[in-house]
């Protein structure tokens, strides 16, 4: 079967080449091939990306029992544990969604609003003019805190603090999680297993003694954090979760929702500060009390800076996509980067112009930050609120410049598209309206 033509480098050349620059090599090889080609990367393999809406719609939202999600993330599972939402396809992925998708929607969702809006209040009320900050830094402290009060429903100073320390020595073995599982199995001193076997050992102590607690708390009928909500769950047959579940998918919902959401933060805050035209009219619209246009700055942070640039399908059986007979055990890439990059759909997509979101409607399929159908990201709409409510917070405390003349170039760390340097700006001044404001909903924090 003839697949798509794509480049024709190594799978060594084409990963260092998306490592280094994914968004320029991504949309030069979209260039150059056209909006569905092949392409081979080192572990991976060779796979079809497809920046065709109605394809993609296809994949996401078609007969799935031949397309499967959790197979390329299966090297995850260490990590993540076997019953993550991630890493499961068919009948278990679902029963573990819908077990985990209700404690994000509707009231449970805007219930976080406000303690995000207390949290953002005091991580920018530490802030000294006249400091340096790394903005994807500083935001990674924040969203940790988020998911700790809002999906581990932990709020003492102390516990979070244990949690930070234990949970983040594991988020930062990424590098790690690829490598070969044998290598990764051993407990020896010195060696790659034992490394992330002796962290991961301390987190998970931790997480049990969270759920633990929570199942005993007097209290868990009327607490409406995440884990409290999913230990009050059933499925369809009455059946609870089960410890492991519940420690697997906090993992999940950590790994899969903390540096992604503060990533996006930061990418938002070094657009906005590069945009000084965007950046006024949004301060303008928030001072006037509308907040579609800071809405509609996250879509466009979103769109032009995806922090994942594509979602995975392996084909369990051949399969035509986008007009291309495709074979089993290809992996298909919905390409959510280079379909918001196409200049037919997003005119000028190089530019950074929220209004996009409001005078246009917007086609279906065509933005696809959170990816889509049944596998669609979880925390999407916590993940908008909170970088709605955090950009608000950072706005109407503090005055940042930019410490690099131009926007961060887009680099690759682990899965995710990140700032080169991180974001970094300066403190210019306070906002006079802040300073009159209640000390940094202290009220709420405590
Ligand atoms: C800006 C922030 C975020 C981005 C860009 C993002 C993006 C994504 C993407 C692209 C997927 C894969 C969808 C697919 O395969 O079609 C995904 C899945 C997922 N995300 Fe997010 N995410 C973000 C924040 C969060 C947050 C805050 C949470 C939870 C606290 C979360 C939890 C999950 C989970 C559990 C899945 C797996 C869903 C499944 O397989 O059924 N994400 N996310």
């Amino acid at each position: 079967m003839a697949l798509p033509p794509g480049p024709t480098a190594s799978g060594l050349v084409n990963t260092a080449r998306f490592s280094l620059r994914p968004l320029e090599t991504l949309l030069g090889w979209q260039r150059r091939y056209g909006n569905v080609f092949t392409t081979k990367f080192l572990v991976f393999g060779t796979g079809v990306y497809v920046a065709e809406p109605a394809a993609i719609k296809a994949l996401f939202t078609g007969d799935q029992s031949d397309l499967h999600a959790g197979e390329a993330n299966a090297p995850l599972s260490g990590v993540l544990g076997e019953r993550s939402v991630l890493v499961l396809d068919g009948p278990e992925h679902l029963r573990q969604r819908k077990l985990l998708l209700p404690p994000f929607q509707g009231a449970a969702l805007s219930g976080m609003r406000p303690m995000i809006q207390a949290v953002a209040e005091a991580e920018v009320g530490r802030w000294e003019v006249g400091s340096e900050l790394v903005m994807r830094e500083r935001m990674r402290v924040l969203t940790f805190e988020v998911i700790c009060r809002a999906v581990f429903g932990v709020y003492e100073p102390e516990r979070i603090e244990r949690l930070r320390i234990a949970l983040l020595a594991v988020v930062d073995t990424q590098s790690l999680f690829f490598m070969p599982e044998v290598l990764l199995r051993g407990r020896a001193r010195y060696t790659p297993g034992g490394w992330l076997n002796r962290r991961l050992d301390a987190a998970d102590r931790l997480l049990y003694e969270e759920i633990g607690r929570r199942r005993e708390a007097e209290d868990l009928d009327q607490r409406d954090d995440v884990l409290s909500l999913l230990l009050r769950a059933r499925d369809e047959q009455g059946r609870p979760m089960t410890d492991v579940e519940l420690r697997d998918e906090l993992m999940t919902m950590l790994m899969a929702g903390h540096e992604t959401t503060s990533t996006g933060l930061a990418f938002a805050i070094d657009l906005l500060l590069h945009n000084p035209t965007v950046l006024d009219r949004l301060r303008d619209e928030l001072d006037g009390g509308d907040d579609e246009y800071l809405d509609a700055v996250v879509s466009e942070t979103l769109r032009i800076r995806p922090v994942i640039d594509a979602t995975e399908r392996t084909l369990k059986a051949p399969r035509t996509v986008a007009g291309w007979e495709l074979p089993e055990g290809i992996r298909v890439y919905p390409g959510i980067a280079l379909v918001h990059h196409r200049e037919d759909l997003y005119p000028e997509p190089g530019r950074f112009r929220p209004e996009r979101f409001i005078e246009e409607g917007a086609q279906s399929y065509t933005w696809l930050p959170f990816g889509g159908g049944i596998r669609r990201c979880i925390g999407a709409g916590l993940a908008q609120a909170e970088m709605a409510e955090v950009l608000r917070a950072v706005l109407s405390a503090v005055e940042l410049d930019p410490v690099r003349p131009e926007p961060d170039p887009v680099v690759l760390r682990g899965i995710t598209l990140v700032p080169r340097h991180g974001a970094r700006v300066r403190v210019r001044s306070r906002r006079p309206a802040a300073e009159l404001r209640e000390p940094a909903g202290a009220a709420q924090l405590n």
